[in-house]
């Protein structure tokens, strides 16, 4: 039986998703997480999904396509929730909103120091591929000292 109700986020919903980055350690001095809310509401093949529980936000992911495959940031569920499957719930509903979408494959990035993430991550059913990940700021202003 889920214990999550997963939506799209609402406006109403944006300063308690920010909130909820910020509590589960998610947000970075280089990442606003309203301009990271807005930049992806504002994306045709990206959202934000928001899930309740007992009538609380208590989890949420961002989810998108680049045209090729699907990816996941801010999964993140309430550190007072934590360990009662609702991370697996959150995935679950990334995973279905990709597939509405027609992806086939979802790729997700984790820092390989944290060991705990890509622990979770396995259990939900996910396989290390070993890749280089490469970057480079396209806004070289944006790139933290
Ligand atoms: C990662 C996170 C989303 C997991 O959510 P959760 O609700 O605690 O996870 P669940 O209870 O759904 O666990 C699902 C499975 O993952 C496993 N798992 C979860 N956290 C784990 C951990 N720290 N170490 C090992 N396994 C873990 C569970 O044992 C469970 O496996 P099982 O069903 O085989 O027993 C949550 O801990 C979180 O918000 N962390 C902070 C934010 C974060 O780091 N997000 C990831 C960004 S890349």
């Amino acid at each position: 039986m889920p214990k999550l109700t997963v939506t799209e986020i609402t406006n109403a919903d944006v300063e308690a998703v920010a909130d909820l980055w910020a509590r589960c350690g998610l947000t970075r001095p280089w990442n606003d997480p309203h301009t990271d809310i807005a930049f992806a509401r504002a994306a045709p093949s990206a959202t934000i999904l928001v899930g309740r529980a007992d009538g609380a936000i208590a989890a949420s992911a961002m989810v998108g396509h680049d045209g090729h495959r699907g990816t996941v940031y801010y999964v993140c569920v309430d550190p007072r929730r934590q360990g009662s499957g609702l991370g697996r719930e959150i995935m679950a509903a990334a995973e279905d909103w990709l597939r509405g979408q027609g992806v086939w494959k979802l790729n997700l990035m984790v820092r390989t120091d944290n060991t705990k993430v890509i622990d979770f991550y396995t259990s939900v059913g996910y396989d290390v591929e070993e890749r280089v990940n490469m970057a480079k700021w396209l806004d070289p202003a944006k790139k933290p000292a």
